[in-house]
């Protein structure tokens, strides 16, 4: 999109060229080689905390930039665009796990438990998810009991983003079984705590290069001043962290999407057949037309997304129809797209010598992970009909 379109502020404007300028050199040569390793990428992720990627709306007093929520997506889409592990990586470390504390959490917490993440020192996870329980996420079953100065954590959590390699990570657990959903409570979680550990590793489709692991509480003995927000509250906590963690999710999906339509075409420019360059054909030409389009329509959906969160800072207006809009246009146009630039390179669409097969492994996660595609049909229909 044009700057001239969109009122992006010099601010804006620098920390797009610089996650840019940073994606391209250091990002983008080694995204095969870590995609086939499988390897977490640790060096060019705290090369991203010193430059401020990590917790780029955390106020500087806390470790983070101090920058706004486009400033973000922006960012967050151009890092995506070079490798969609490091965009998730920082999308969890920014959203699931900055935005909640900045929210939700004591001075304290947030001086103990914000500072390292949001300056990119440590890395950060959002545990909800359980091996029974994806969509239908009240239904957990970990559980924390209280014991004096303690609680006393059990169960086993999946799919957690960066549990391999997290330092902290915000754990979601029952401590009132009878009361559902509102008996969830959600605590901060340090590495090091006795009885808890990392399970098995998820060898993925995409995004191989982020780590995601299950977690195992066997009783895991967390401090009563880790508890995030009041007992009962955990349910919400979550929620409205997922409300910002699918923004993210969406930037990621604009970008990957970028990067497939960018190599597409330039291949329908370059590559001939019957005579003519591939793209003067029409049924290239109007994949390209129907990619552009739906690229630039998910760019305003998200910015409508950031700008609606942004507002919320000073209205406390719920923005979660916008972000689940984002979420859900953003990654099937990301599916959308990739799908067609693999048909557009043909047989060098679905070789590992180019990214497009990367690109096109990595779109499909976006339709699952921080609420599937029909979870976020199921939000924006529910506002839409006042059912919730
Ligand atoms: N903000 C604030 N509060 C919210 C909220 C939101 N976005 N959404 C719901 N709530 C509140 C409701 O207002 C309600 O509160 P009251 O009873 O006080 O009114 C309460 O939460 C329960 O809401 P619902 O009745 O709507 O709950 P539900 O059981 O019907 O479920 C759901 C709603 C939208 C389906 C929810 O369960 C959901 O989003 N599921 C998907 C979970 C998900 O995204 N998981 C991904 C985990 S992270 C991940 O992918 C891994 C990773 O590391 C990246």
């Amino acid at each position: 999109m044009s700057d001239n379109l969109f009122p992006f502020s010099d601010e804006h404007k620098m920390i797009r060229d610089a996650a840019r300028d940073f994606a391209r050199k250091e990002i983008a040569p080694i995204a095969a080689e870590f995609d086939e390793s499988g390897e977490f990428p640790m060096t060019t992720i705290k090369k991203m905390g010193e430059m401020g990627f990590m917790g780029i709306e955390v106020p500087e007093a806390y470790g983070g930039a101090g920058m706004d929520t486009l400033s973000y997506v922006l960012a967050l889409e151009e890092i995506s665009k070079a490798d969609a592990a490091h965009g998730v990586i920082m999308s969890v470390n920014n959203s699931l796990y900055c935005h909640g504390i900045l929210k939700f959490g004591t001075e304290e917490q947030k001086k103990k438990f914000l500072t390292p993440v949001a300056s990119g020192k440590a890395i950060g996870a959002y545990s909800l998810t359980e091996p029974m329980s994806g969509s239908d996420a009240g239904t957990m079953r970990s559980r924390a009991v209280r014991d004096g100065d303690f609680y006393v954590l059990n169960g086993r959590k999946s799919w957690v983003t960066s549990g391999p390699v997290a330092d902290y990570i915000v754990v979601f657990t029952v401590t009132d079984p009878a009361k559902g959903s509102k008996g969830i409570t959600a605590f901060i979680v340090e590495a090091d705590s006795p009885g808890f550990s990392r399970g098995k590793k998820e060898p993925k489709l995409g995004i191989r290069a982020s780590a995601t692991s299950e977690l195992l509480f066997e009783n895991c003995r967390v401090p009563a001043a880790n508890r995030l927000g009041e007992e009962g509250q955990g349910f919400k906590i979550a929620m409205t962290v997922l409300d910002v963690g699918r923004i993210g999710i969406a930037s990621q999906a604009l970008g990957i999407a970028e990067a497939a339509y960018e190599a597409s075409v330039n291949y329908a420019r370059e590559r001939e057949a019957f005579g003519q360059k591939i793209g003067e054909f029409q049924g290239i030409s109007f994949k390209i037309a129907d990619m552009k389009t739906r690229i630039e329509a998910s760019r305003l959906l998200i910015y409508q997304a950031a700008l609606a969160k942004e507002r919320s800072k000073a209205t406390g207006e719920r923005f979660t129809m916008q972000s689940a809009m984002a979420k859900l246009f953003a990654s099937e146009t990301a599916m959308f797209v990739t799908h067609a630039a693999v048909q557009i390179h043909g047989g060098m669409g679905y070789s590992k010598e180019l990214p497009v097969e990367r690109y096109f492994r990595d779109a499909k996660i976006t339709e699952i992970y921080e609420g599937t595609n029909e979870i976020q049909r199921m939000v924006i229909s529910r506002s839409e009909l006042g059912l919730r």
